[in-house]
């Protein structure tokens, strides 16, 4: 047990998926685990660890906003020794290619701020995304009826921004979509040495104002688990 997570020593798998809303984690291992067991529910914060083909993978969530993933990214990674962490999350898309509904696969985290800034001190560091998960969940969605975009994307701080034109450079700079979430990830995955990718569906637009109607919802986080269960296990 760690301060945050209820799981016992070996209740977590070396992969695990993240989503934000705890909700979508028991979802998705309903949906898509055989014998899904819940491991966490401290804060009401789920986890579930089950396997996919005979692969064991844990479905945790990770709250809203980097300081909430750092906790559960540290955790999972320094006292579990989750060796693969990928997030499962919706953005908001930035670029008029990109369509709602459409998946994003975070090559790059650009972000004001995030909870490791500090360590960096002067530096900029670049959060990007594991190869070999990056370019397998690109393959896997290949197979799937999903418009794929393979990019930067924006970890904001902010939902409700007051800082308009923030996004407007961030557009001009070619990024993809905004979420609040992959720069921390990609930078605590890197100092522990575990891999980490970033797996967004669109769910609104930033330029068109459009929004993913909620029936829409679950199909394309449907999509979304199995882009990430398949790059986690490409074999299988
Ligand atoms: N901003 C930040 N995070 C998000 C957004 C957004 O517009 N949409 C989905 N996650």
């Amino acid at each position: 047990m760690t301060v945050h997570i209820g799981a016992k020593p070996g209740e977590i798998a070396d992969t695990v998926l993240m989503p934000g809303d705890p909700y979508r984690a028991k979802w998705a291992a309903e949906t898509f685990l055989d014998d899904a067991q819940l491991v966490n529910q401290v804060r009401g914060m789920l986890g579930f660890t089950g396997t996919w083909r005979g692969n064991r993978v844990t479905i945790h969530g990770s709250g809203m906003g980097m300081p909430s993933l750092s906790i559960y990214a540290n955790e999972l990674i320094r006292d579990y020794g989750a060796k693969t962490l990928i997030r499962i999350g919706s953005c908001g898309g930035m670029q008029d290619e990109v369509k709602v509904r459409d998946v994003i696969l975070a090559m790059t985290a650009s972000s004001v701020s995030t909870p490791s800034k500090g360590i960096f001190r002067e530096l900029n560091f670049a959060p990007s995304a594991d190869w070999s998960l990056l370019s397998a969940a690109a393959k896997a969605a290949d197979g799937l009826d999903v418009g794929l975009h393979v990019g930067g994307i924006y970890s904001s701080d902010v939902f409700y921004d007051e800082r308009p034109d923030l996004n407007e450079q961030m557009a001009r700079h070619g990024i993809l979509g905004v979420e609040m979430e992959a720069a921390e990830l990609y930078t605590v995955a890197a100092r522990h040495g575990a891999r980490a990718l970033a797996v967004l569906t669109v769910s609104d637009h930033l330029l068109t104002g459009e929004a993913l109607p909620s029936d829409d919802r679950e199909r394309s986080f449907g999509d979304m688990v199995e882009i990430a269960l398949k790059a986690a296990f490409p074999e299988t």
